[in-house]
Formats: structure tokens, C-alpha cells, sequence
């Protein structure tokens, strides 16, 4: 794992963006797996900057979201399809049509994962985005005894529920349900760029990255990745070892 700690948020978005640019540059037509979250708007706003002023295209990009809650309605401000477009796909010139989030308001929702499994393991992902939830889980992956390694429906827990309430008008509104990638599927990814910020992130940066191994912090499957690079802000550092 390559981890790199940053003094300054500025700095911190701008070696994470330059990363993804230089990929996308590489490979123009590069397939990115993306996350939503805090953690990541200030890696997009950057991409926005990169892109506008012509520095990096998107035009022949493929994208495909980590998870989506499920029954939010459609243009509800919450679901993770409203927040790519706001974040960022309406700022860059991808094709609208070649993004993917996965369909929580699918009638059949198995149907739905199955269909998601299909078109990733069509694109083979060439970067893999992730932030941490503070109990250790990776996109919608919570900790429990077994994971699921494709597309799956996960039943929240209560303390991803707690934390995400602060993106809604109260708890009650949070779904208790979410589709999301398995962590096969994420660990299949050619790169993975896991970013974590904030001191109330510090304890779980230690177990997943320099802990055991374990389903009951998904994160720490990432140690079984032969290409992770962490990029973290002092605060989410501050347990590590050296
Ligand atoms: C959600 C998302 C995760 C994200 C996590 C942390 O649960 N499903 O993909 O990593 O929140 O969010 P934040 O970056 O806001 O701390």
C-alpha cells in the first residue's frame, strides 16, 4: 500500500485529482469507479477545475457508482445519483449516458444486482474510489461475519443510518436499505484510491489499514490489494504507524 499523508486539504485533492487526470489522460477511455460521501467532493471539485480549463477530458469515460440507497424518490436530494450529478456530472463533459449508478428504485432489485454484476464485469473497473464509513465498511460493505463479493441489497446498520442523517431533515428519512457493489467486485478493480479525512476517522484508518485482516472491518481487505493507494489528511494519520 502506498499511503500518503497530507498536511493541507488543498493539497490532498489536488495529488488525488492529479492521479485520476493523469489515468484518464493515459486512457481516455479509462472506466472509473466512483463514491459518493463527503469525503470525495473536494477530489471532484478539483476534476471539475482540471476539466474546464482543458487540462483532462471525460468525454470517453465510463463511471459506475459504489451504491445507491434504496426507495429514496428519484429526485430526491439524497440518492447518490442526484449527488453525482450535482457534484460533479454536470460540470464535465462526460456523457451523462455512459455514467452508471445502480437503480434503487428497481421493481425487481435482485434483478437489478444481477444486471449491475453484469455491465462491471463487462467494463473491468481501471480505478476503484473509496472513502470509509467510521465502522470500517467500504461503499454499503457494512462488518459483519461473511461478505458478499457482488452486487447485493444490504440492510443498513443503525450507525450508517446515525451518520447519515446529517445529509437529511432527520433519521427517520434515512433509508434502511442500499444496493451496493460487493467487495469482490471493488477488489477487482486494476487501482484503488481510498481517501479519508477527519480525526473521528483516525481509529478505523488504524485497524483497516496496519490491523488484522477481517469481514468485521471490510476496509482491511484492501491490505490484499496489490495496488492501494491511500491518500489521508494529517488527522486520519494520526494513529498510524510509520
Ligand atoms: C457512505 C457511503 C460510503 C462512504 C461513507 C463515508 O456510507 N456509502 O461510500 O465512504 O458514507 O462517508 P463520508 O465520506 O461522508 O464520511
Amino acid at each position: 500500500m502506498n499511503i500518503m499523508t497530507f498536511q493541507t486539504n488543498e493539497e490532498l485533492n489536488q495529488i488525488a485529482a492529479s492521479i485520476v487526470a493523469s489515468l484518464v489522460q493515459t486512457k481516455p477511455n479509462a472506466v472509473l469507479g466512483l463514491a459518493t460521501g463527503s469525503t470525495p467532493i473536494g477530489l471532484y471539485q478539483e476534476l471539475i477545475r482540471l476539466n474546464q480549463k482543458g487540462y483532462v477530458s471525460f468525454k470517453n469515460v465510463k463511471s459506475y457508482n459504489l451504491d445507491e440507497y434504496v426507495g429514496l424518490p428519484a429526485d430526491h436530494s439524497e440518492t447518490y445519483r442526484t449527488f453525482m450529478n450535482t457534484q460533479l456530472f454536470d460540470h464535465i463533459d462526460i456523457d451523462k449516458n455512459n455514467t452508471y449508478v445502480p437503480n434503487g428504485n428497481a421493481p425487481d432489485l435482485d434483478a437489478e444486482c444481477q444486471y449491475y454484476d453484469e455491465m462491471l464485469a463487462a467494463a473491468s473497473l481501471d480505478m476503484q474510489l473509496l472513502g470509509i464509513g467510521h465502522n470500517g465498511h467500504i461503499a454499503f460493505n457494512e462488518p459483519d461475519d461473511q461478505l458478499h463479493s457482488g452486487t447485493h441489497v444490504v440492510q443498513l446498520k443503525e450507525e450508517t443510518r446515525q451518520a447519515n442523517a446529517r445529509f437529511f431533515s432527520s433519521i427517520d428519512e434515512v433509508p434502511s436499505q442500499a444496493i451496493t457493489m460487493g467487495v469482490g467486485s471493488i477488489l477487482k478493480a486494476k487501482m484503488i484510491m481510498l481517501i479519508v479525512r477527519g480525526a473521528e476517522k483516525a481509529d478505523i484508518v488504524k485497524r483497516a489499514l496496519q490491523g488484522p485482516i477481517t469481514t468485521e472491518v471490510p476496509a482491511s481487505l484492501l491490505q490484499t490489494h496489490p495496488n492501494v493507494v491511500v491518500l489521508l489528511d494529517k488527522e486520519a494519520a494520526k494513529h498510524l504507524d510509520a
